[in-house]
């Protein structure tokens, strides 16, 4: 019996039922085959074939609170007990909108959905309805979901190294088939963290220009910070054209504190999409923002519609997301955090001492773990130049000691993980980078 024959049985079956075998096409991914899972518990999760592993995956990102948190599990069944959902108002909706606006520094109001993808159509809508606009600035190597308005091929081999503009923008390659190219002609790519082409292309086209939307960490590409000033050069230059200026925090919003990224850096934009870990594993996303974009919800101009908005389950998961991280004056992250930093300067130097070249670019409780000959990763060129290969063997190796990673390179932290689990790991990480040596 090998060690993955239930999984790679069940992802048959599943294959006549299922389109794709799986509900998600990224997850198609993972070797040697998409896993089913048993149940999961705290940081570690385990699969059908009774393979327990330790959890950096965490569902692409939203269990904040790793798997089956009790205090989160309690509050959910609570709000079953009230009924999921009425398709009318409850006093949940208010009581997380109202949270939200307090610990968003951004937020004067909030609009619910249930996905960070519709989040950023709905601030993309709101940008273009406040500004009378059509164009959105988006930056290669980022990700905004998978609708049509946004899609781009990812990781984008689209980038235009010189960054220039194709001027009818046809060069923008769709990410899917089926998307039509029309779909992408409002899109203008270009280099993140590259304030002279930024400059320019405002400059140049800031009369078409309703947004700029940007990831305030590319958590999506190698999680790389922004270089010193640049997204302040971005708030300027935004608020001089009259660009709404959208940061899409659906995975730094409460991974960087509960305030995200625009909380930490201290910088506002006029809206941010939060999705991932505010909803604890429920689906739940929202816009924030300044209340002159957000109040054209209220005036009809924009349409925000979804049957199952402010839903009684997400909105009591929002609620208990907020109270579990707020407790104790946010040792949460603090404790995350530290996880984090502990076990990325262990790898550092465990690879280091075997003479392994790799870089680990993290912030907070998520980092990017890239096999690279270079001494940093900062921009996407360079990202693009990581082994895939090598890091692909390293994350099917792990799985065989016990450790669950993203094929592509991101790991996530909880409040479930710590010092036992950064130990096993990194017995792990040894174990696996001698046998890949050999
Ligand atoms: C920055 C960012 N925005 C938007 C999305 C889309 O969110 P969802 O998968 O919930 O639609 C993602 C998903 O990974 C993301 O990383």
């Amino acid at each position: 019996m090998t060690r993955y024959e239930q999984s790679a049985a069940k992802l048959q079956e599943a294959e006549t039922y299922l389109a794709g075998g799986v509900a998600s096409s990224l997850r198609a991914s993972m070797k040697p085959t998409p896993l089913y899972v048993q149940h999961a518990y705290g940081a570690r999760l385990r699969d059908v074939d009774q393979n327990e592993y330790i959890d950096y995956m965490l569902a692409y990102g939203p269990l904040i609170l790793g798997h089956a948190h009790p205090a989160f599990n309690e509050r959910m069944n609570q709000a079953l007990q009230r009924g999921s959902t009425y398709g009318m108002q409850h006093e949940g909706e208010i009581e997380l909108a109202r949270r939200l606006t307090e610990v968003l520094p951004c937020a004067d109001q909030v609009a619910f959905s249930g996905s960070g993808t519709e989040a950023v159509m709905l601030a993309l809508r709101l940008a273009r309805a406040y500004t009378g606009k059509s164009k959105i600035v988006r930056f290669s190597g980022h990700y905004h979901g998978w609708s049509d308005a946004i899609f781009t091929s990812f990781p984008s081999p689209d980038f235009i190294a010189s960054g220039g503009l194709g001027d009818d923008n046809t060069d923008i390659a769709p990410g899917t088939g089926g998307q039509s190219r029309n779909s992408l002609q409002d899109i203008l790519l270009i280099p993140w963290n590259d304030p002279i082409a930024l400059e320019e292309t405002l400059t140049k086209h800031h009369d078409e220009i309703a947004a700029v939307i940007t990831e305030p960490v590319m958590c999506n590409s190698g999680c790389i910070a922004p270089r010193t000033g640049y997204m302040e050069r971005m708030r300027e230059l935004t608020a001089r054209f009259g660009i709404v200026l959208i940061w899409d925090e659906v995975i730094t919003g409460f991974r960087l504190g509960l305030g995200g990224a625009h909380g930490r850096f201290g910088i506002t934009p006029d809206l941010v999409t939060i999705g991932k870990a505010l909803g604890g594993g429920i689906p739940l996303s929202a816009v924030a923002g300044k209340q002159d974009i957000m109040r054209l919800i209220a005036s009809g101009k924009v349409m925000h519609l979804g049957t199952l908005n402010g839903n009684g389950l997400s909105t009591a998961a929002g609620i208990a997301v907020i109270e579990e991280l707020a407790k104790g004056n946010g040792q949460a992250f603090v404790h995350m955090e530290n996880t984090a930093s502990l076990l990325a300067k262990e790898m550092r130097s465990l690879f280091k001492r075997q003479g392994i070249p790799a870089v680990i670019n993290q912030l907070g409780p998520v980092f990017h773990l890239m096999f690279i000959d270079r001494p940093e990763v900062a921009d996407f060129d360079t990202f693009n130049q990581r082994d895939t290969g090598l890091y692909a063997r390293f994350a099917e190796e792990m799985l065989k000691e016990g450790i669950l990673v993203r094929p592509n390179g991101l790991w996530y932290v909880s409040t479930a993980h710590g010092e036992d689990e950064v130990k096993e790991t990194l017995v792990a990480v040894e174990k696996v980078m001698k046998r890949i040596g050999q």
